[in-house]
């Protein structure tokens, strides 16, 4: 795609992100009705509609691009782009009247058998309106202006956001790292949302986020955000789990001393 493509995949995600967003401005105290909840997960009615409402806008402007979402596939799962699609990222905060949840849109391009590049990212947080996008190769911008990772490069100056996914084997996983970190952090921080936690990354607000089991929707725009911002997006599939990850994401100075916690 050419740089002009790219900017109308980046606008098109933009009024798809916005029209999610506004969605869940209005129903942000509404009692929500529930499709499917376990002890760490809830799926709302509501995630299905902001997809559709997404996928329409997505496929007006790009109909032979597929679509990868958190609440379903759209479209020729082999084509050589797709979109990877959080309609709500932050459910359960959502659910419970929490403004801290947002739309996550990546644009991507097949890159090998299993691979993909991504060449577009959107995170929309609709309750203080912050958006956030990056396009491969340019500077990451907050709400149009660029914005940069943290220069902190010291363990016990640094605030690191964790994330334990939603089953026992993650929790289980991730409860000694936190033991661990705790200690050597200024602080911890467990917001929720994991596309947040990476733009909260991107844009020096947290200098590290790290978590086991984290789903590719949940990441994929964040991790180009932060990528276009200096960061070190440091991923690695979990093996046997499809489009499932351990991250360490981080501002590129704290990579070492992190992952001797892990
Ligand atoms: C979840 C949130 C949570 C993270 C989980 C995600 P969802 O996404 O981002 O913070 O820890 O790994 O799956 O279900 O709210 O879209």
């Amino acid at each position: 795609m050419k740089l002009s493509e790219l900017k109308r995949a980046l606008a098109a995600a933009v009024t798809a992100a916005r029209a999610s967003g506004k969605l869940m401005r209005l129903n942000l105290r509404a009692v929500k009705k529930i499709n499917e909840a376990t002890q760490h997960d809830i799926k709302l009615e509501l995630d299905v509609r902001c997809q559709k409402r997404i996928e329409k806008i997505l496929r007006a402007t790009f109909p032979e691009i597929s679509i990868l979402g958190e609440e379903g596939l759209l479209g020729d799962q082999t084509s050589e782009y797709r979109w990877v699609v959080d309609p709500i990222d932050g459910t359960v905060n959502f659910t419970y009247g929490i403004p801290h949840a947002c739309v996550s849109i990546a644009l991507q391009r097949r890159a090998g058998a299993t691979n993909y590049t991504t060449l577009v990212g959107v995170v929309y947080e609709p309750f203080s309106e912050e958006l956030w996008t990056a396009i491969r190769g340019q500077r990451a911008l907050l709400n149009g202006t660029p914005i940069r990772v943290s220069r902190r490069a010291k363990l016990n100056e640094a605030i690191v956001s964790m994330g334990f996914a939603k089953q026992t084997v993650t929790l289980n996983e991730m409860l000694p790292v936190f033991n661990r970190m705790v200690h050597r952090v200024r602080k911890i921080r467990i917001m929720g949302a994991a596309a947040l936690a990476m733009t909260y990354v991107a844009s020096g607000r947290f200098d590290a986020y790290v978590e086991a089991g984290v789903r590719l929707w949940d990441i994929a725009a964040g991790g180009l955000i932060l990528e276009c911002a200096g960061g070190d997006f440091c991923h690695q599939a979990v093996p046997g789990k499809e489009h499932t990850y351990r991250i360490l994401v981080n501002n590129g100075l704290l990579h070492r001393k992190l992952a001797k916690l892990l």
